[in-house]
């Protein structure tokens, strides 16, 4: 089973990534500080065994265990932030 990490994780692409990779069958990692993201865009995923979430910063180190077959870096703030609701974040 493939391995993915996403940063960027809770935010409107990568929750979406989440979502696309998980349906694919790979477990998933996503990382993020909830800077502009937000955990209603993961909440659907929290119950899946094969999901992952660790709020960190991904400018401070960040040491995944194991093998990862693919990372995805999305954890950078775009200019305006949503929710993939459309409401702005918390
Ligand atoms: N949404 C688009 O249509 C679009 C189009 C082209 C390019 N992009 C680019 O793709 C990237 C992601 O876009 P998005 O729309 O998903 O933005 P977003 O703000 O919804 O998602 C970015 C996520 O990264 C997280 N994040 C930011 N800095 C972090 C850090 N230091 N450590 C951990 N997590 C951090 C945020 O909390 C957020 O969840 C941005 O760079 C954006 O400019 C987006």
């Amino acid at each position: 089973m493939k391995r993915v990490l996403i940063t960027g994780g809770a935010g409107f692409l990568g929750s979406h990534l989440c979502d696309n990779f998980l349906a694919k069958g790979c477990r998933v990692i996503a990382v993020d500080n909830l800077i502009t993201g937000s955990l209603d865009n993961i909440a659907h995923l929290m119950k899946n065994p094969r999901f992952e979430f660790i709020k960190m910063d991904v400018t401070n180190y960040l040491h995944i265990p194991g093998k990862l077959d693919l990372v995805m870096h999305f954890a950078s703030p775009r200019r305006r932030s949503t929710t993939r609701a459309g409401r702005s974040p918390r």
